[in-house]
């Protein structure tokens, strides 16, 4: 391991589902006023996710991108994918991982490792670390990290605006061309009842005062023991970037020391703040996902960062475990972040009427089919996508042998 190596994101790619909700149109009809919505919550739409898009097909469809544009630098490095982490609290199966499925069938070489990691909304951040760790201990090799998340609350639920659907790839080497991790990083643990889904549950089960208190808590406590380590002032980033379950939370967590900080220093912050959600206002809560959307949406709204900025990145996942770690720009990340490619999916996506969004909210796999045909009814043009359950295994499409 050489002191010098640096590791971090090579590569990273954003899928979202073909259909959304305008966030107005979900206010009028719970009889809310639209202002709470877009102000108060800081939500515009959200994806919404038909049956052929379950956790492992967004997640194929995220980290086919990365393999679509391969030129020959980007094929070395996808070739020499040996671990494949896939993060996420939706997956489709309580004891095989999700990875097993993108293993199979993106290009991937054969022998490689993978699994699935849990930790509700911290699973992306667990699935990055363990994968920076890795690539130091295993310099040539690289990782594929996807989170991917289908985050449900239920129709007419506390937690119904809060919903959204996507995943996000990232692949992890050394000499990353986005930006590396670094050595040192802040985290916390405590048993917190805010948020959580038993097995037995379609839905999650929350407490969402207290869910919004543990989040600014975790970010206080994780905040001021990264700065504490590092003896750095909140100056020292250029940008910060938070988990997004909407988007006025990270805004909240933010203020307190914003507003204690030189004037200069708490107007860029603001400002890059705001650009790291714009994704996040018309994508909704991805889970696992939401930290890494943001930083995609920082990184495509803010081409000309200096090399080396250093972006402050807090992760956060309710049950609880909160981490705050940064990155520092690599000189020419701008060159990898696919901004246009991720607009057309926006720009792409069928805005639902509600009556439409509750229909196809209530599309459900019947319990326990053993087999059964997804038909693709609303016309969904992802590449990848659920297409039955055949003896109680999941079949999806296989671009691959295209
Ligand atoms: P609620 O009861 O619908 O809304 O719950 P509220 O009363 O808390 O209001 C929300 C904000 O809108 C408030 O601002 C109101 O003042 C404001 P705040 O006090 O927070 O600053 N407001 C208005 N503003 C302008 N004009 C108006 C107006 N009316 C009200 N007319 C809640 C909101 C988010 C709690 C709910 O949707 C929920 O339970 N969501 C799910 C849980 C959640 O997202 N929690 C966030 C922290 S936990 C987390 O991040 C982890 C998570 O991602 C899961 C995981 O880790 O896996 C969720």
């Amino acid at each position: 391991m050489s002191d010098v190596m640096t590791v971090g994101i090579d590569q990273m790619a954003v899928y979202v589902p073909p259909f959304k909700l305008e966030m107005g149109d979900l206010a009028s009809v719970r009889g809310v006023d639209p202002k709470k919505f877009e102000l108060g919550i800081g939500q515009d739409e959200m994806a919404v996710a038909p049956l052929t898009q379950d956790t492992v097909a967004m997640g194929l469809n995220a980290a086919i991108q990365l393999f679509d544009r391969a030129d020959k630098v980007d094929q070395q490095r996808l070739d020499a994918i040996s671990l494949v982490i896939f993060a996420s609290e939706t997956g489709v199966d309580h004891s095989k991982a999700g990875a097993v499925f993108l293993t199979d069938l993106l290009p991937i070489k054969q022998g490689v490792r993978s699994f699935e990691v849990k930790q509700a909304c911290y699973g992306g951040t667990a699935g990055l670390q363990l994968a920076t760790s890795y690539v130091h201990q295993h310099p040539e090799e690289t990782v594929l990290v996807v989170a991917s998340d289908n985050a449900k609350y239920g129709l007419k639920s506390g937690g119904e605006p809060t919903q959204g659907a996507g995943a996000v790839a990232m692949l992890i080497s050394q000499d990353p061309r986005i930006a590396k991790v670094s050595d040192v990083s802040a985290y916390h643990t405590a048993d917190v009842a805010d948020f959580w889904r038993p097995t037995d549950q379609e839905y999650p089960l929350v407490d969402g005062p207290l869910s919004k208190k543990a989040y600014l808590d975790f970010f206080n406590d994780t905040f001021t023991s990264f700065i504490g380590l590092t003896h750095q002032t909140i100056a020292d980033f250029t940008a910060i970037c938070c988990h997004v379950p909407y988007t006025k939370l990270g805004e909240k967590a933010l203020a307190p020391y914003l507003e204690e900080c030189d004037k200069e220093t708490a107007k860029r912050l603001r400002q890059y703040y705001q650009q790291a959600v714009r994704y996040n206002r018309v994508v909704g809560n991805i889970y696992t996902g939401s930290l890494y959307l943001s930083l995609f949406s920082l990184l495509a709204h803010e081409p000309n960062l200096a090399p080396d900025s250093e972006i402050g990145m807090f992760s956060y996942g309710s049950g609880a475990v909160g981490e705050f770690f940064s990155l520092y720009l690599s000189e020419n990340y701008t060159q990898e972040i696919q901004k246009h490619r991720f607009e057309q999916q926006l720009t792409a996506r069928n805005t639902l009427t509600i009556d439409e969004y509750e229909a196809l909210f209530e599309e459900k796999i019947p319990t326990k089919a053993k087999d059964f045909v997804v038909t693709n009814d609303h016309h969904d043009p992802s590449e990848y996508q659920l297409k039955a359950i055949n003896n109680g295994h999941r079949v999806y499409s296989n671009p691959k042998n295209r």
